[in-house]
């Protein structure tokens, strides 16, 4: 099990094509973010690019992606290379954002859950915060601070599984088991509660934080049977929070 993304990129860009992820993931976020044209748009832990794209097709007109892990990056400038479209990739920590009130927007998919106690939650949002204009917005999905991670419970018709190491305390280990038609593989983050994410927000200078429950696309609602999602949706596994600063 990983937090290092080098040995796994092939496989989480694989993992992405899971229909959960198109018809409640990339919905849900869609839905909340605001009209880009003509806006400048930070992803942190941007990964193989997988939003970043989308980001910049919805009409952003500076893009840049950043991620800690070069093999992440290495694939998301293979995919620039083979259809460019002019988005700017790093390899960079995210608690240590060069940025000064450049971006409108900041986007985060899975990056927040990568800090191990308040203290590393509080160098993200503040690295988040500064690069942000005064107005600008912060989305991010994240594993869900208000899941009870009950080990009865399966997400495997989803093709992943969800698991906490001890109990459920600040800072504990979740292990994601995510399959494919080939195998599994894990990643590992770690849980901080709401109120931890809540203090954060707010001590970095984000004035206003609103929690958004995942949504259903048309398209997930027609082709599936609606059974099939009631288990995501009476314990989704994500949550979705937008700041203002
Ligand atoms: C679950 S993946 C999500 C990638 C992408 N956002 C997506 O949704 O496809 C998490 C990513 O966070 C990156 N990451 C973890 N800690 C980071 C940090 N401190 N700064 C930048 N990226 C980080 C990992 O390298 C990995 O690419």
């Amino acid at each position: 099990m990983t937090t290092d993304y080098d040995p796994i990129a092939e496989e989480y860009r694989r993992a992405k094509q899971q229909p959960w992820r198109t018809h409640i993931e990339a919905f849900t976020l869609g839905a909340l973010l605001p009209d880009l044209t003509g806006k400048s748009v930070l992803d942190i832990a941007c990964g193989e690019g997988y939003y970043t794209r989308r980001l910049r097709r919805l009409g952003a007109e500076r893009v840049m992606g950043v991620d800690l892990s070069a093999g992440m990056i290495d694939l998301a400038r293979q995919q620039e290379a083979a259809e460019p479209l002019g988005v700017d990739y790093r390899v960079g920590d995210g608690k240590h954002l060069d940025f000064d009130a450049e971006f409108d927007l900041a986007f985060a998919a899975y990056f927040l859950n990568y800090a191990h106690d308040r203290g590393e939650l509080q160098q993200m949002c503040d690295a988040i915060a500064r690069s942000l204009k005064p107005g600008g917005r912060f989305i991010t999905v994240n594993s869900s601070p208000m899941l009870d991670f009950d080990p009865a419970r399966s997400y495997r018709q989803y093709g992943f599984e969800a698991k906490i190491k001890g109990p459920l305390v600040e800072g504990a280990p979740i292990i994601w088991q995510i399959f494919l038609d080939e195998g599994s593989f894990e990643i590992e983050n770690y849980f901080l509660d709401r109120r931890s994410h809540e203090d954060a927000f707010r001590a970095a200078g984000f004035r206003e934080t609103i929690w958004h429950a995942p949504r259903l696309s048309p398209e997930g609602e027609e082709g599936f049977r609606r059974d099939f999602w009631q288990p995501f949706f009476d314990h989704p596994t994500v949550a979705f929070i937008e700041c203002v600063k």
